[in-house]
């Protein structure tokens, strides 16, 4: 059984998911969270010399774009608990020399860093894998600066075409326990719904923008080998070994109707971009 958001074993799940998924993620010549991350960062009005924390940093999409924007009198600080992920990220600073980023291996939940550390937090495509969002945005704004700002990205809808191709791979787990349940369990159902829990954790200045995110596959091969080096995997690793071929080829089946005319297949998300405030004094904390 996976687990879900709600089951214990939760986490341990989900990092092993990504230490198994480490070596290809966001390769595969799909390079989806990369351009997510840097809108991420835009409208996280990262300042120069601005101290940042990027929760769950993976390979490091967020964290080059964090490391530009606060430049060489700043700093980012990137955590994930994933061994592997961190792996990536080094190899990814180490290639492109930032100069001001700091890795570490601690929980996106609960980062272990003195209150009012940070002038930002980021999160991006992270924050719906944490077992208690709320308790993890409670956190983050122990970490903020007053006035201090959060960012966080999610996924709002799937592609429409693709839901039911998902779902017919989610239809060999258990109910409720597949790769659409891991996205979308609460608060994420709406922007609404997320700026409730960002309001009862006593965030100010709320705002949820949603953009489409374009992942472009060259034919349904290349589309199922992403899937398994990206968050699919923390439940589709589920599936019985002998039952996985039988659901890769009921997806195949389904994305014919989906394919471009030149064979290839255009998946377009809807990502959530969730901006929000520490306040900048306790008068804005509400009672
Ligand atoms: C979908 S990836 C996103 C990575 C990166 N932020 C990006 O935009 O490419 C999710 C990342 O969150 C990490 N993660 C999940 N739960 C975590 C936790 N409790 N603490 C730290 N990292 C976590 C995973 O290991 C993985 O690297």
């Amino acid at each position: 059984m996976p687990g879900t958001a709600q089951t214990p074993d939760f986490p341990s799940r989900v990092i092993a998911g990504f230490d198994a998924a480490a070596p290809g993620y966001d390769t595969h010549g799909v390079t989806f969270f990369t351009a997510i991350a840097g809108r991420l960062i835009e409208l996280a009005r990262i300042r120069p010399g601005d101290r940042v924390l990027d929760a769950g940093c993976g390979a490091g999409a967020a964290l080059i774009a964090a490391s530009r924007a606060t430049g060489t009198g700043g700093q980012v600080t990137g955590i994930d608990l994933s061994a592997a992920m961190l792996r990536r990220a080094a190899a990814t600073c180490a290639a492109l020399r930032p100069g001001n980023v700091a890795l570490a291996r601690a929980d996106a939940a609960q980062p272990p860093y003195a209150a009012g550390s940070f002038d930002v937090v980021v999160a991006s495509m992270v924050v719906f894998l944490l077992p208690d969002p709320a308790r993890a945005a409670r956190s983050w704004l122990g970490l903020l600066r007053p006035g201090g700002m959060l960012a966080f990205s999610w996924n709002v809808a799937e592609d429409p075409r693709w839901a039911p191709v998902i779902a017919a791979v989610d239809a060999y787990l258990p109910e409720g326990e597949g790769f659409a349940n891991l996205l979308h369990h609460p608060p994420f159902a709406s922007g609404v719904t997320v700026a409730a829990m960002l309001a009862a954790a006593g965030y100010t200045d709320i705002t949820t923008t949603a953009a489409d995110a374009e992942a472009r596959y060259t034919g349904p091969r290349q589309w199922w080998a992403a899937s398994w080096s990206q968050a699919p995997r923390i439940a589709w690793q589920h599936i019985a070994p002998n039952r996985q071929p039988n659901a890769r080829d009921d997806a195949f089946r389904l994305l014919e109707s989906v394919r471009n005319f030149d064979g290839s297949l255009t998946r377009r998300s809807l990502i959530g971009y969730t901006t929000a405030r520490r306040p900048a004094s306790g008068r804005d904390t509400p009672a």
